[in-house]
């Protein structure tokens, strides 16, 4: 598939760093043990290789991860499948968390456990650098919540300015904490839960798209709950295409500055994840899954 078919081209502000629009999330590749979820290793480590291949080999040029999948384990998946990176690759990754014997996600905040988890991503990925750390909001685990991230921040700054880090973006995070970091650092880039029928930062988008600023939705999806909804069934069907696509096109139609990171432990999905990129809805389309929205925000109220 030439790269042309990947939802176009984004260039991450104040930075020679362009990358296609359909990108890959690389957390779907780590394992689960029981209740542990993002776990251990694949049950097919074969196949999640043979994703992570396909993925760059269909021109993907962008995947995000974390070395608190697994842990570990998905950034040295990465590394066995792909080092040496093409040089056009962009490795996204997250920190400010660290993982429970009991699987559980706990802040990890610290200079040192930041420190850490830098040096942790360098490794375990085969880099010198960075491309770009997203740092986390740990406030709450399942959403945004206001908080100071001044401190984690700012020792993410001075690995910067030492080199370990090109660029800075955020995750799980306020309209508020966006504007207080950019008194302290640029951001290439947000990472929020957003899709079809979660929209609640749609506001958020529109100012970010203004300011050049990427927006990249975690779980556009649906994450561990799949998008389930009859008016996305019927928009796919009407289109001869799946629900997942559906919902894949919706958000690369949504705005020039989103980009995706579906994320999935299957070459089946990948491909069909990735044939979205060519998928047009029409005006009927978008209007019937704005429904879903609406009905999505009265299932919450
Ligand atoms: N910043 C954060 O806090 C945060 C949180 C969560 C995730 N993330 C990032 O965001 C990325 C995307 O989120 P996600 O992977 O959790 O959720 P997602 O992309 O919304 O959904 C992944 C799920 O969809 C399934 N899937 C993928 N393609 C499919 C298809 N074509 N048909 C049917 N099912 C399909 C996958 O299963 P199969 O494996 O069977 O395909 C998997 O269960 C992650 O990989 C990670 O890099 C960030």
């Amino acid at each position: 598939m030439s790269t042309s078919n990947l939802g176009g081209q984004f260039t991450f502000p104040g930075t020679s760093l362009a990358v296609q629009r359909m990108g890959y999330g690389a957390m779907q590749l780590a394992g689960r043990d029981g209740d542990k979820l993002v776990w251990g290793p694949p049950r097919d480590i074969d196949g999640a290789i043979a994703v992570l291949r396909e993925a760059v080999a269909s021109g993907i040029n962008h995947i995000d991860t974390s070395d608190f999948y697994g842990p570990h384990i998905t950034n040295q998946l990465i590394r066995r499948a792909l080092h040496p990176y093409p040089q056009d690759l962009v490795i996204v990754t997250k920190v400010s968390a660290r993982r429970g014997e009991d699987g559980s996600w706990l802040p990890a905040l610290s200079p040192e456990e930041l420190t850490q988890a830098v040096h942790d991503n360098l490794r375990n990925l085969g880099l010198d650098v960075l491309d770009v750390v997203n740092l986390r909001s740990m406030f709450a685990v399942h959403g945004p919540a206001e908080g100071s991230l001044e401190g984690p921040l700012t020792t993410l700054a001075k690995l910067r300015e030492k080199g370990l880090i090109r660029h800075i973006g955020l995750s799980n995070v306020t309209r508020q904490q966006i504007e207080d970091a950019q008194k302290i650092v640029p951001l290439v880039c947000v990472q929020n839960a957003y899709n079809v029928a979660n929209r609640a930062d749609d506001p958020l988008i529109d100012q970010l798209e203004k300011a050049g600023i990427a927006y990249v939705p975690f779980f556009p999806l649906g994450g561990f709950n799949l998008l389930q909804s009859a008016d996305l069934s019927a928009v796919a069907q009407s289109l001869n295409a799946s629900p997942m696509q559906v919902a894949l096109a919706w958000l690369l139609q949504r705005s020039a500055n989103i980009l995706l990171i579906p994320g999935t432990s299957s070459v089946e999905h990948l491909r069909e994840n990735l044939a979205a990129s060519k998928l047009m809805l029409p005006s009927d389309a978008l209007k019937a899954l704005d429904r879903l929205a609406s009905e999505s925000e009265t299932a919450q109220h």
